[in-house]
């Protein structure tokens, strides 16, 4: 009956080019489920008043993105730990009447990479180019991993300051312009900027002074070989897309709101890509 069927939302603003709708209804479904996920787009001064709703709403949760992360953060009843140490929420769901909020962004971001590049975080020194909301979850992650040597380096040193004193010891903040030099040290480069994205500027970071083992990844997923991951790959590197971040980031909301934990398989990669591919 369709009043029962559980449904979950991702929230933006905008939202109509959000990949979202598209894995969680692949994994509705994939596990033969009748619930629904679907896109809304909620103003900012909106965003209060549609979190306070959800219950009467029937949703069991969903997925919050740009702007509302940090208000989702101050909104919510409870946080998880990820989300305490990132300061975002990018998932809410109900529980024992409560709703909570979580991030899963560093999680997504270790996923793909153990799945892509297992020896990833067998390294001392990491290089995070940026400082924004993706650069938190990301630094989280490496500190989770003990990664001991995290320097960040973006345009606005401030910024990566700011980064780095909210983090313990062994985060450091630099200059974009430092990069070079730290390269021939850093066992894995990672771009949470948004520079190499279709339409934009492309990063300059040259990876060839990288060592050998080094890996290279991208938060930037259009297009999938953003031009910092093609200068890897043709210097011999290890490169991984910023692709499955997003697909696995998704998984735990999944969870929460059907019951089930879904797998991030070579079919639903696919599907995003040829949507992806659609939507230029
Ligand atoms: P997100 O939350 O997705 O990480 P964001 O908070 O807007 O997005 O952060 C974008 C990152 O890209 C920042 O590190 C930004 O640098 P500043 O902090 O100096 O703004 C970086 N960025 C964006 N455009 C850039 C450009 N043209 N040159 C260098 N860095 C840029």
């Amino acid at each position: 009956m369709a009043e029962t069927e559980t449904k979950a939302f991702v929230c933006g603003h905008p939202i109509a080019h959000s990949r979202s709708p598209k894995i969680h209804g692949f994994w509705l479904k994939a596990n033969g489920l009748a619930g629904t996920y679907t896109a809304i787009d909620v103003a900012p001064e909106k965003f209060g008043d549609f979190l306070t709703g959800l219950a009467a709403q029937g949703f069991a949760g969903g997925n919050v993105t740009i702007p509302h992360k940090e208000a989702a953060f101050r909104l919510v009843d409870r946080r998880d730990e990820a989300a305490e140490a990132i300061g975002a929420v990018n998932t809410v769901w109900f529980e024992d009447g409560q709703l909570w909020g979580g991030n899963t962004d560093a999680y997504g971001f270790a996923e793909n990479l153990d799945e892509n590049a297992p020896s990833w975080d067998q390294t001392d020194a990491a290089l995070v180019l940026g400082a924004g909301g993706a650069a938190r979850a990301i630094v989280h992650a490496l500190k989770l991993r003990g990664i001991r040597n995290i320097r960040i380096v973006n345009r606005t040193v401030a910024r990566a300051q700011e980064l780095a004193d909210s983090f313990a010891a062994g985060v450091s903040a630099h200059p974009l312009a430092a990069a070079s030099e730290f390269l021939p040290e850093t066992g894995l480069l990672i771009n949470t900027t948004s520079l190499g994205m279709h339409g934009n500027e492309e990063l300059p970071v040259d990876p060839s002074a990288l060592p050998d083992s080094a890996v290279v990844t991208d938060i930037v997923y259009v297009p999938l070989e953003t031009p910092l991951l093609a200068a890897a790959k043709a210097r011999g590197l290890k490169t991984v897309d910023g692709l499955g971040m997003l697909l696995h980031q998704a998984a735990p909301g999944f969870e929460h709101w059907f019951g089930i934990r879904p797998a991030v398989t070579a079919e639903l990669r696919d599907l995003v890509v040829a949507d992806l591919g659609a939507a230029r």
